[in-house]
C-alpha cells in the first residue's frame, strides 16, 4: 500500500476510519488489554500509537518503539505515560482535556451528593424491605447546605465541580493547588488546612504533578470525623487499606470513590463491606457524547501529530 505510516490502536471498539485512511493500522482485535508482547512487537516499526490508561508506556516500551513520533491517549490523564522519556525522544503526546470536563465534574458532584444523602444505601434499603416506618433520623445524611467544600486540584474539572456545587449553598468553598490561582473567588488554603477544614474533600488533582500517596491514615486522622472523602482523580494517591481503617474507626464519616488502586478494585476488599463507602468503576467521563468526543479528539491528535499539525496534549 502507499500509506506512509504505521499505527497501533490498543482498543478494539472505535473504528478509527480516518486513521485507517492514512496509515497501516494494527488494531487490537479483541476486547480488553492488548497483550504486552503483541503491543511491543506491533509497535517496533510504528509511527504512532493510540492507547488507553491501562497501557503502560514506559522506557522499555519506548526503547523498543524506535520510530515512534506520536502517542495519543484516549484519556485526559497521562500518568501511564513516561513523559520525560517521551520528551527526550521528541515524541508528541496527545490527550483529551476539555471535552470530558463537564461529564467528569457532573459525576464528581453526583457521587458527592449520593454519599452525602446516602442514596445507594437508601435505595438498597427500600429494595431489601428495610423501609418500614418513618423515624426522624432514619437515612439522614449531612447534605451540602452550610458545609465547607474542599477541592484538591482546582483545575478544569475541579473548578467546574466548585461552580456546580455553588447553588447547593455551601458555607464556603476552599481549595489547595501547588500554587494559588491568580484569579479565583475561592479561598486558597494549605493542604493541612484542606484536610482539617473540609466537610467534603473532593480530589480532582492531576496526579502527574504528585509523587506518592497523599491520603494515608495520618492524613485521614487530620480530617473531621464527619468528613466525606471523594476521589475522582487517581487511586494511586490513596492508601485504600488506611481508608478502610479510617472509615471503620470513625476517623472520617464517609467516602465516594470513582477511582481506586488497583482497577478493577478487588471485590473482596473490606471497603466493599462498608455502607458509608460508595465505589464506582471509574465512570467519570462515561456519557455517550463525551466518549464520542474523546474518540474524535484522540483520532485527530494522532493524525495531526503524524502530519505535522498542532495537537492537544502535554507534549506538542
Ligand atoms: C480518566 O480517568 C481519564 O484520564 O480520562
Ligand atoms: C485535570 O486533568 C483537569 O482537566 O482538570
Amino acid at each position: 500500500s502507499n500509506k506512509q505510516f504505521k499505527v497501533v490502536i490498543t482498543e478494539a471498539e472505535p473504528p478509527y476510519n480516518d486513521i485507517k485512511s492514512i496509515a497501516n493500522v494494527y488494531q487490537n482485535p479483541n476486547p480488553g488489554t492488548l497483550p504486552r508482547d503483541i503491543f511491543l512487537k506491533e509497535s517496533k516499526d510504528a509511527d504512532g500509537i493510540l492507547c488507553l490508561l491501562r497501557d503502560k508506556i514506559d522506557k522499555e516500551f519506548l526503547d523498543n518503539a524506535k520510530h515512534l513520533k506520536v502517542i495519543s491517549t484516549l484519556s485526559v490523564g497521562y500518568d501511564h505515560i513516561d513523559l520525560d522519556e517521551c520528551k527526550k525522544r521528541g515524541i508528541k503526546v496527545g490527550n483529551t482535556p476539555d471535552v470530558l470536563t463537564a461529564a467528569t465534574a457532573e459525576l464528581a458532584v453526583s457521587l458527592t451528593l449520593a454519599v452525602s444523602r446516602r442514596l445507594i444505601e437508601a435505595a438498597d434499603a427500600a429494595r431489601n424491605g428495610e423501609w418500614k416506618i418513618w423515624t426522624p433520623f432514619w437515612m439522614t445524611g449531612n447534605g451540602i447546605q452550610n458545609s465547607i467544600i474542599g477541592i484538591l486540584g482546582l483545575g478544569r474539572i475541579g473548578g467546574t465541580v466548585a461552580k456546580l456545587l455553588e447553588p447547593f449553598a455551601p458555607e464556603n468553598i476552599i481549595y489547595h493547588n501547588r500554587k494559588p490561582k491568580n484569579e479565583s473567588k475561592y479561598e486558597y488554603v494549605s493542604f493541612e488546612d484542606l484536610l482539617k477544614k473540609s466537610d467534603y474533600l473532593i480530589v480532582c488533582v492531576d496526579v502527574s504533578t504528585i509523587n506518592g500517596i497523599l491520603f494515608d491514615y495520618n492524613a485521614f486522622k487530620k480530617m473531621k470525623k464527619s468528613a466525606t472523602f471523594v476521589n475522582i482523580s487517581r487511586g494511586s494517591i490513596v492508601n485504600h487499606d488506611d481508608l478502610y481503617k479510617a472509615l471503620s474507626e470513625g476517623e472520617i464519616g464517609a467516602a465516594g470513590l470513582d477511582v481506586t488502586n488497583p482497577e478493577p478494585f478487588p471485590t473482596n476488599h473490606p471497603l466493599f463491606t462498608l455502607k458509608n463507602c460508595v465505589i464506582l468503576p471509574h465512570i467519570g467521563s462515561a456519557t455517550i457524547s463525551t466518549r464520542e468526543a474523546m474518540i474524535k479528539l484522540s483520532e485527530s491528535n494522532l493524525i495531526n501529530g503524524l502530519t505535522g499539525k498542532p495537537i492537544v496534549g502535554p507534549i506538542q
